[in-house]
């Protein structure tokens, strides 16, 4: 069975474009391959964080995944820090990935710019841990957004070259990326991607808001004052976002979806109509949740225990590959 690997990082609350782009291909994932997927918990302390607070995020974001669909009895559901084994690979990967490999990622050179007060080493060896979640499953293929595809091949040039070094030790991964389709833009300005990190948070939703919160955002997102109901991404993004979100909730396709209406109004109030009843039982599956969160926390130690039985003989073979004087 092909093994598919994806992480996530704690940070941030989870949005539409994150459901729509990343965690539902994973839900679908989860019946057809061997899909292991990892709350990257020691990535997120690559930038400051207070006492408690990636722990917090944590738990939230597994209650969230699950919620959605990850389903703990069919895919493996685990936090990194509790599978020792990334930290220990990750090392030895940061001593197989050069100083100039490292300095050419595109997410370094943008987030060391903007971190004003402490720019941490973790930051810069971040792909080092990346390739160690990675190359520890043994893992085909791995499904993520445009924006990691450097990071994938980074992970590739490593495990080549420690291959040659010490012998095939490393499946070679590669990276899956979502079709355009699957791009959710900002409400407000279309023409960038909906992202936790915007300025206003009118133009994102969130999956846990208010619903009649989703509502209203999607009825104030920017069109355009041609009033024609076309999908055209480029001349037309706010109307192509709002075509490609309704086309997304209903599995029909957005450019066929434009023929069934004349005006914007219509358009907004099914696009927020086909949110909402999407988010819903989201949403109440996450009250179950977070009303027992010991629940969330025994699967997470299951999902633990599966990650561990498949990451401690591939970091034994690491090791046995490079010749460490082994334990007695
Ligand atoms: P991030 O929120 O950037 O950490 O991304 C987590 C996952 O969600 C990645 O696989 C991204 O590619 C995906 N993702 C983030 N934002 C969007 C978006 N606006 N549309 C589609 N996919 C997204
Ligand atoms: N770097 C990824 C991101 O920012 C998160 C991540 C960490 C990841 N380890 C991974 C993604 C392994 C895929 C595979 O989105």
């Amino acid at each position: 069975m092909t093994r598919v690997f994806s992480g996530i990082q704690p940070t941030g609350d989870l949005h539409l474009g994150n459901l729509l782009g990343a965690v539902r291909n994973w839900v679908t994932d989860q019946h057809h391959n061997d899909s292991v997927f990892c709350i990257v918990d020691l990535h997120a302390l690559t930038v400051p964080k207070s006492p408690g607070e990636v722990g917090a995020k944590t738990l939230e974001l597994a209650q969230t995944l699950i919620a959605c669909g990850l389903d703990p009895e069919l895919c493996t559901l685990f936090v990194q820090s509790h599978v020792h084994q990334h930290a220990e690979l990750g090392w030895i990967l940061q001593c197989n990935a050069s100083f100039g490999e490292l300095n050419r990622m595109t997410q370094w050179k943008d987030k060391s710019g903007r971190q004003k007060e402490f720019v941490s080493a973790g930051l810069f060896t971040y792909p080092a841990l990346q390739a160690a979640d990675i190359l520890l499953y043994d893992t085909d293929q791995v499904p993520v957004g445009e924006d990691q595809v450097q990071h994938i091949e980074l992970t590739r040039d490593v495990a080549e070259r420690f291959n040659s070094r010490y012998g095939e030790t490393f499946v070679l991964p590669r990276a899956v990326v979502p079709t355009a389709g699957a791009r959710v833009m900002d409400l407000q300005i279309p023409t960038d991607k909906m992202s936790k990190s915007a300025e206003s948070d009118a133009g994102t939703i969130l999956l846990g808001e208010e619903l009649s919160r989703t509502a209203k955002k999607i009825k104030r997102a920017v069109t355009d004052s041609d009033n024609e109901v076309r999908w055209d991404p480029t001349g037309k993004p706010g109307v192509s976002n709002l075509l490609g979100i309704l086309g997304a909730c209903t599995g029909r396709d957005p450019e066929s979806l434009a023929d069934d209406y004349q005006q914007y109004g219509p358009l907004k109030s099914d696009t927020a109509d086909a949110v909402v009843s999407m988010l819903e039982p989201i949403q109440a599956r996450l009250e179950e949740l977070r009303s027992d969160p010991g629940e969330t926390n025994r699967l997470l130690a299951q999902g633990a225990d599966k990650a561990r039985s498949v990451a401690a003989p591939v970091l034994e073979r690491t090791l046995t590959s490079i010749g460490l004087q082994p334990r007695a």
